[in-house]
C-alpha cells in the first residue's frame, strides 16, 4: 500500500524506529547539521535514524525532520515498502522505474489548507538550515522544483539546493534539466514558472532523485515506484501541478536577466562548492502549505550524506533499469555507485560473460545514459564478486587488472562541475563551469582461465562449523568472502 502522505510514512519510520523526535529546542543554524553528521558518522547503516524536530528556533510552530529519505538504505527501503537486504531494493526501485504510472489530477488538496499570497508571502517563515556552519552563505531548503518544458508542455520534477535570498526571493543552483527548461522560457522571452516542494510523500523525492531522460515526467516515476497513480493539484498562481498533499509548496517565475551570486554551499564532492556564482533567482508569487506544517531538509554534503545515500539507491536503479529492462543486457547482473564518491566517483559493473565485446557495450550505455554523472572511475568486473563490498573491489583491482593492458583513459568527456580536481579555480574562472575533463574505465574481468581460490572447500568448512560447539568456541557468525567458489 502506498504512502498516503509524508505524515503516514513518518509514522512508519517511527514504529520501525528509524525516526526520534527531538521536543527541546534546536538552532537551524548549526546545530541540526550537526546532529545529522554525528547520526551519519557515529552510527552504522542499520542503527541510523531520522531525526525530527518540534521546536526550530525562530520558527515556531514549523516541525523540520531531516534524513527521513535517505540517511540510510533502510530509509529508502522503507520509503519503498521492502528491505535494504540483497538485490531487494534495486530490484523493486528497477522495476518501479520501468512502468511508470500518470499522475490523477486531483481538485482538492491539504497543500492548499493555508495559501499566502500579497504580503503574507514569506519563505523565511519556513525553517531551512545552515548545513556547513560558518561556511555555507546562509540557511538553504533543499526542496523538490516543479518546472516544465515551454514547447512540449513535460513536466520535470529535481532535488537541487535553494538558498534563502529574501522575503519574496529563493535562488536554485543546476546544471541539470530544471537549468534546461528555465534557458527555454527565456529564449521565449517569457519568465519560468516553478514550484518548489518542501515535503511531500517519499515516492516523489525518489523519482526526483533519479536520472531519468530530459522530457520524462518524474510524477510518472513516482507512481511505478509507490505502484499507485500520485495525486497532483494546480498550483495557485504559476501553471503547475505539484502533490495535493505537498506540506510546503512555493511558487514562482524566474525572470530573464534576473541573476544574483548563490554559495558557497557544502557539496556531496566533500569541499565547499566554489564561491558565490550569479544563479537564477525565484520571485514568489505565493505559498501554500497544511497547517502545522512539517518541513523535509536532505542533507547533501560530506559523504556519507543523504543525497549521496538517496543518489545511490536511485541512481543505480536508474542505470539497472536502461541496462536491463530497456536494453535487454540480461548479463549485467548488478550496478553500483560507491557512496565514498559522493555516488559520483566510482561506477562498478558486474556482468557475466556470454562472449563478445560486453565490456565495451556496458561502459558505452552507462556513459551514454549517465552523461557526466557516469563516474570518474568506471571498473568492469565478472559476476563472482560482491561490488557492494570495498574489500571485493580492492581484491579485484589488485590481482584481475594489468595496469598497461587493462586501464584506458578516455580524454575529452563533460567535467563534474562540482569536482575540484577538474581544474584550478583560475582555470575554471577562465573556462566557465563545465569544461572537458577525462575518466578512466577499467577491465577488471578475468581475461583467460585462473587458478584455483585458495580456499579451503566449503564442505570442510561446514564440518568444521558442526564442532565448533563441542569446542567450545564463541558463536561463530556468517561466513564471509569476496568472492564465490568451489
Ligand atoms: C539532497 C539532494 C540535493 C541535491 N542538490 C542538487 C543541486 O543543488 N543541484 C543539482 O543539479 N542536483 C542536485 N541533486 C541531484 C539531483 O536532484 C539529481 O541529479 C536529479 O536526478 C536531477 O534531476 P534532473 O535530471 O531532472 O535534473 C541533489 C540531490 C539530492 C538527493
Amino acid at each position: 500500500m502506498a504512502y498516503k502522505d509524508l505524515r503516514q510514512y513518518l509514522e512508519r519510520l517511527e514504529v520501525k524506529g528509524l525516526l526520534k523526535w527531538i521536543e527541546r529546542e534546536v538552532d537551524p543554524e548549526w546545530e541540526i547539521s550537526c546532529m545529522n553528521r554525528s547520526v551519519l558518522h557515529g552510527l552504522p547503516e542499520g542503527k541510523r535514524f531520522a531525526l525530527g524536530f518540534r521546536r526550530v528556533k525562530g520558527f515556531p510552530g514549523k516541525a523540520l525532520v531531516v534524513g527521513a529519505v535517505g540517511i540510510s538504505l533502510a530509509h529508502v527501503a522503507a520509503a519503498m515498502e521492502t528491505t535494504s537486504e540483497g538485490e531487494a531494493l534495486l530490484q523493486k526501485m528497477s522495476a518501479g522505474l520501468s512502468h511508470p504510472i500518470a499522475p490523477k489530477i486531483v481538485a482538492r488538496g491539504p497543500c492548499k489548507e493555508v495559501i499566502c499570497k500579497g504580503d503574507d508571502v514569506d519563505v523565511r517563515r519556513f525553517p531551512a538550515v545552515v548545513w556547513s556552519p560558518g561556511k555555507d552563505a546562509g540557511p538553504y531548503f533543499t526542496p523538490m522544483w516543479f518546472t516544465r518544458d515551454p514547447e512540449t508542455g513535460r513536466r520535470n520534477i529535481g532535488i537541487y539546493r535553494s538558498q534563502v535570498k529574501g522575503r519574496h526571493k529563493l535562488a536554485i543552483w543546476t546544471p541539470q534539466d530544471a537549468q534546461r527548461n528555465i534557458s527555454r522560457w527565456f529564449a521565449q522571452g517569457k519568465p519560468c514558472p516553478a514550484a518548489l516542494v518542501i515535503g511531500a510523500d517519499p515516492a516523489f523525492y525518489l523519482a526526483a532523485g533519479s536520472k531519468m531522460p530530459y522530457g520524462f515526467d518524474e510524477s510518472e516515476a513516482a507512481g511505478g515506484l509507490r505502484g499507485e497513480a500520485v495525486e497532483l493539484i494546480s498550483c495557485e498562481t504559476v501553471p503547475l501541478e505539484v502533490p495535493a498533499t505537498a506540506e510546503i509548496v512555493i511558487e514562482g517565475e524566474f525572470h530573464p536577466g534576473d541573476l544574483e551570486p548563490e554559495g558557497p554551499f557544502g557539496e556531496f564532492t566533500g569541499y565547499m562548492a566554489a564561491s558565490s556564482v550569479p544563479m537564477p533567482v525565484l520571485t514568489v508569487t505565493c505559498i501554500t502549505h497544511r497547517r502545522d506544517p512539517i518541513a523535509l531538509g536532505l542533507s547533501a554534503q560530506f559523504p556519507l550524506s543523504e543525497s549521496s545515500i538517496l543518489r545511490q539507491a536511485t541512481r543505480e536503479a536508474s542505470v539497472f533499469k536502461h541496462m536491463r529492462h530497456e536494453l535487454m543486457f540480461d548479463w549485467v547482473r548488478d550496478f553500483h555507485f560507491p557512496v565514498s564518491g559522493g555516488t559520483w566517483g566510482w561506477s562498478w559493473i558486474k556482468i557475466r560473460k556470454i562472449g563478445g565485446p560486453q565490456v565495451e557495450r556496458a561502459v558505452a550505455a552507462l556513459i551514454a545514459y549517465m552523461g557526466t554523472g557516469a563516474g570518474k572511475w568506471i571498473v568492469v568486473c565478472d559476476d563472482d564478486v560482491d561490488i557492494r563490498d570495498p574489500f571485493a573491489r580492492e581484491w579485484v583491482l589488485s590481482y584481475r587488472v594489468r595496469p598497461e593492458h587493462d586501464i584506458r583513459v578516455v580524454d575529452g568527456v563533460d567535467a563534474m562541475p562540482l569536482d575540484p580536481s577538474a581544474g584550478s579555480p583560475e582555470e575554471t574562472a577562465k573556462r566557465g563551469r563545465g569544461g572537458l575533463s577525462g575518466r578512466v574505465v577499467i577491465d577488471a574481468t578475468y581475461k583467460w582461465r585462473y587458478p584455483e581460490i585458495s580456499l579451503p572447500p566449503r564442505e570442510m568448512l561446514q564440518q568444521v562449523r558442526q564442532r565448533w560447539q563441542e569446542d567450545g568456541l564463541p558463536p561463530l557468525g556468517e561466513l564471509w568472502f569476496p568472492c564465490e567458489w568451489r
